[in-house]
């Protein structure tokens, strides 16, 4: 049996056998016999630059000339070359997320950067596409489409400069598969090189779609709340898609990926606001609450229902015109419509519960107008810790921190119980989230003589867990080396919150400045007003599985148009991708 046949060997019997034949035991191999192996695989295209090489071997930990056997396992499992981009991978992991940039996250940016440097395809003679980078030149990067992307390209140079043999075209592409994947959205199988092309190539504006395109001046609507000229609209951007071969199952499936990331700059493109609650998660929010929710178009002094201005938030420049979101500007509406007795929360205590819905936002506080925090998807399961009612809501405290509803305000059930508290599930590391730390004792008890505190942003392993004798308290201790240290209890609140990984290994930031309010751009409005294009957003809302796995793949060919493996590349008939491979290159 050849020892690493691909999918048949599992990557822990290959480093069984590597380890079998470690002489020295120290679980490493030499960097040479890496290299060795590696260029006895190069063909005559002479792959294997010295750059290369230093990528892969640094980026797999290279520890005085020797190399990890875990990550030569998974050199040989992936293929090298699929390892080497690996590695990239994991440089762009490390920078996506930063408290410096709007909503915590740089995965919206990156992905509208692949997009607009795809987008520009033609294929009736194969120009433009994310093949070259050509945006790199003033030519195209002025196109007012491009506004603001030049941050994005500024970002990719700490990791172009450190790998320097990835063209920039395929860096921009492989930071935005890193980006969605990050983001819980699809993995897309990356497939390189892709080369950068000169200034000639660059394409002039024009071939990106504009928002608003084809509509009539003015802020008319028709019955159903269209704004006139909409079917022009629907027309360019089936024109701009079609010029690319996109279907409009395709374009549909792209505008709901794409959306629901990031959010309009006034001072970038004049529009206002995010389309989402949540703008750094993958979700199917973007097709859902487009067809479940009241949209009304504004302009920048447009006078709202009760007199006011525009929220800021959704605001757009003047002579800009948007989609807002008219159910989350009038919650008190909303809440009239579902006026229900206040909930018995006695079949919700404290306990595991498992998340039932799509999703579930995570909020700083039990209140639904505080910041979100973050999202729970379906079948998560989690530890809350309290229960509150909440107006006509049931909500509880997750053991990471913040809350969750168990039950909405309309009454719909978000959260089922699993059963009580378990030891199991608390045990593990834990950061102490207030600014006075939380205090210890020698019992596990409120009142024990206390012995010493661990400190605000400390973090610590518990190996064991302790409720307070009196349930009514709601404490919940953690087993130190010599002592118990306090996590929860009704009167303190949560102290020490439990860190998960995916989560909250570095501390959660709320998402900025989002007070509810949400909007479509005229163009988001358009899938909803044409025939053609609700039908793919209606399956869409209904099956969030689905749009992930139609957005992954859509996204996928609109970044490879044109690419030198591709069948419309100029001139070829196509070849094959550099990466990625599978199975052992060394072995039968
Ligand atoms: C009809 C087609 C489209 C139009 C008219 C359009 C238009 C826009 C506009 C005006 C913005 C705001 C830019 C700013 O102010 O910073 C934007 C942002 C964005 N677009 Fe699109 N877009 C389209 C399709 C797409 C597609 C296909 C994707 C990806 C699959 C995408 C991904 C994004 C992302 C992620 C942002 C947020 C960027 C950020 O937060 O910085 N868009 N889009």
């Amino acid at each position: 049996m050849a020892p690493c046949a691909g999918d048949s060997v599992p990557m822990e019997t290959l480093l069984a056998m590597l380890r079998k034949h470690n002489k020295c035991g120290d679980d490493k191999i030499g960097a040479d016999e890496v290299t060795g192996l590696v260029k006895a695989l190069d063909g005559d295209d002479g792959y294997w630059t010295d750059a290369r090489l230093k990528s892969l071997l640094e980026g797999f930990g290279l520890d005085k000339g020797r190399l990890n056997l875990a990550s030569f396992a998974r050199v040989l499992y992936d293929g090298p070359q699929a390892a080497l981009y690996e590695v990239v991978r994991e440089d762009l992991v490390r920078l996506m997320d930063s408290p410096d940039w709007e909503d915590g996250s740089y995965a919206p940016l990156l992905i509208r950067l692949a997009w607009h440097s795809s987008g520009t395809y033609n294929k009736s003679d194969g120009t433009g596409g994310s093949n070259g980078a050509t945006m790199r030149y003033s030519l195209e990067a002025g196109d007012p489409e491009n506004v603001l992307l030049d941050k994005a390209r500024e970002l990719l140079e700490t990791v172009k400069v450190k790998h320097s043999w990835i063209s920039y075209a395929d860096l921009w592409i492989l930071a935005a598969y890193v980006a969605i994947e990050h983001t819980c959205g699809p993995r897309i199988a990356f497939n390189g090189g892709r080369a950068d092309a000169p200034e000639s190539k660059a394409v002039a504006p024009g071939r990106l779609p504009g928002a608003e395109k084809g509509l009539a001046d003015g802020m008319e609507v028709d019955e159903e709340g269209r704004m006139k000229g909409w079917e022009k609209l629907a027309a360019h951007i089936r024109d701009v898609f079609g010029r690319m071969g996109i279907s409009d199952k395709e374009i549909v499936a792209l505008l709901c990926g794409g959306h629901v990331y990031g959010r309009c700059h006034p001072a970038g493109s004049g529009y206002a606001g995010a389309w989402v609650e949540n703008p750094t998660f993958f979700s199917n929010e973007y097709p859902a609450d487009m067809i479940g929710d009241k949209w009304i178009p504004v302009m920048h002094d447009t006078k709202m229902p009760d007199g006011g201005e525009v929220p800021e938030e959704v605001r757009p420049a003047p002579g800009k015109r948007q989609y807002i979101d008219l159910s989350k500007y009038m919650p008190e509406e909303e809440e009239e419509a579902e006026v229900r007795a206040a909930p018995d929360a006695s079949e919700h205590p404290a306990g595991r519960y498992r998340c039932v819905s799509q999703w579930v936002n995570c909020r700083e506080q039990p209140d639904v107008t505080s910041d979100i925090q973050g999202r729970f998807v379906q079948n998560q399961e989690l530890s809350l810790l309290a229960v509150k009612i909440f107006g006509t809501a049931i909500r509880g405290l997750t053991e990471r921190g913040g809350w969750v509803s168990i039950v909405g305000s309309g009454g719909k059930t978000l959260f089922e119980r699993l059963g009580d508290l378990e030891s199991k599930m608390l045990k593990g590391r834990y950061r102490a989230r207030t600014s006075a730390g939380a205090s210890t004792s020698s019992e596990p008890k409120l009142g024990a003589a206390g012995v010493g505190k661990v400190l605000a942003g400390q973090e610590f392993t518990v190996a064991e867990i302790a409720f307070g004798e009196d349930p009514d308290s709601g404490a919940v201790f953690g087993k130190l080396e010599d002592s118990w240290v306090l996590l929860y209890s009704r009167e303190q609140g949560l102290l020490c919150e439990l860190i998960v990984e995916g989560y909250n290994e570095k501390p959660r930031k709320a998402i900025k400045g989002q007070t509810g309010h949400q909007m479509m751009l005229v163009s988001d409005m358009v899938l909803l007003w044409d025939a053609g294009f609700k039908e793919h957003l209606q399956t869409y809302a209904d099956d969030d599985a689905l749009l992930k796995k139609d957005f992954g793949d859509a996204f996928k060919k609109l970044t490879e148009l044109g690419c030198p493996w591709s069948k419309e590349f100029p001139g070829a008939a196509g070849g094959s991708p550099v990466a990625p491979m599978t199975g052992c290159p060394f072995v039968g």
